[in-house]
């Protein structure tokens, strides 16, 4: 049995790996290119990979020998689930997880956002803190502000418990979401209405670039956006302009379209947009459950029993 692993990750999730066959290893925190990635998977019977790895058709043309394709993330907007099926590859993830430090980092970049934390912390820091100021980085009470929850999923109603905790007001936008305690509206209403959008949608076809130029425009002027879901969600440009124009009181971007975003990128260039590299689910405990949840999905799959999170679990029956 040969695995292969895309990219460094934790060793407990390689020991299970390897107690079942041989380890070809990316091992490198920067993810191989599209070339590397054909050739490290070329002959494998299962590859545990991240967000970054474009799995597609053409790809696994090419990997006849392959029953297992394991995403080292809930999100797999990197992997053409109906061509793993069309080719009896089972397509896994690693949801649940996730969930509550997801849902606590969007709620800290609300807070950071909206109480300048970034700015404040900067401005402390280059030698700015004269004084006590009464009227400088003056943010915003969170207390009675509308959340405006896009997409009221696993992450998008823990981000709703906690947010009520700090007395926001929720609404929420999502067709297949059913929760009594909090008021659907239409999205075009949330865009009115909220004073804090936070969008937890997973990306396809139809919500790449959902906040656009005419879902700006809705926006109130001081709103705060929010996106911990994937950068291709909101429309780059149309960001840029709205802000350029003056729009939008405050940006708090966990993802970014493209990612990495270059460290010349207009979108640094305005205070009130707080930028960090991806990192919602980054903390310790839950990115080894990440690695040991994406590992034994591998195992299952190639040792013939039930994945914990299989996205396509037809091809599991076909023997
Ligand atoms: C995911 O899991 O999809 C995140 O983007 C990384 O945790």
């Amino acid at each position: 049995m040969l695995i292969a692993v895309t990219r460094r990750i934790d060793s407990g999730a390689l020991a299970q790996l390897e107690a079942l066959g041989e380890l070809r290893y990316w091992d490198d925190d920067l993810p191989p290119t599209p070339e590397q990635l054909r050739e490290l998977l070329s002959g494998v019977d299962g590859a545990l990979t991240l967000l970054t790895d474009r799995i597609d058709g053409e790809l696994l043309d090419s990997l006849p020998d392959l029953r297992v394709v394991s995403n080292l993330a809930v999100g797999f907007d990197n992997i053409d689930v109906a061509a793993c099926t069309a080719r009896g590859v089972a397509a896994c993830t690693t949801p649940n997880v996730l969930t509550q430090t997801t849902a606590e980092f969007a709620l800290a970049l609300i807070f950071a956002v909206a109480r300048q934390i970034v700015p404040g912390a900067r401005a402390a820091r280059d030698g700015e803190w004269k004084t006590w100021y009464p009227f400088r980085f003056l943010g915003r009470d969170l207390a009675g502000a509308t959340l405006g929850i896009v997409g009221l999923g696993r992450i998008g109603r823990r981000l709703a418990e906690m947010a009520g905790g700090i007395g926001m007001d929720m609404i929420y936008a999502d067709e297949y979401a059913n929760a009594p305690e909090y008021r659907r509206v239409g999205l075009d209403e949330l865009y009115r209405t909220s004073d804090v959008i936070s969008l937890h949608v997973p990306l396809t076809p139809e919500t790449r670039g959902m906040i656009g130029p005419d879902a700006l425009a809705l926006m109130k002027p001081d709103a705060i956006l929010i996106n911990t879901a994937r950068g291709s969600v909101i429309d780059t440009s149309a960001l840029v302009a709205a802000l350029e124009a003056g729009m939008l009181g405050g940006v708090g971007l966990d993802v970014t379209d493209p990612e990495p975003l270059p460290a010349d990128h207009p979108l640094y260039a305005f205070d009130r947009v707080t930028i960090v590299p991806h990192i919602a689910s980054a903390t310790s405990v839950t990115r080894h459950q990440m690695s040991s949840l994406a590992a034994q999905n591998v195992v299952a799959v190639l040792s013939g029993t039930e994945p914990p999170h299989c996205l396509n679990p037809e091809v599991l029956k076909r023997g």
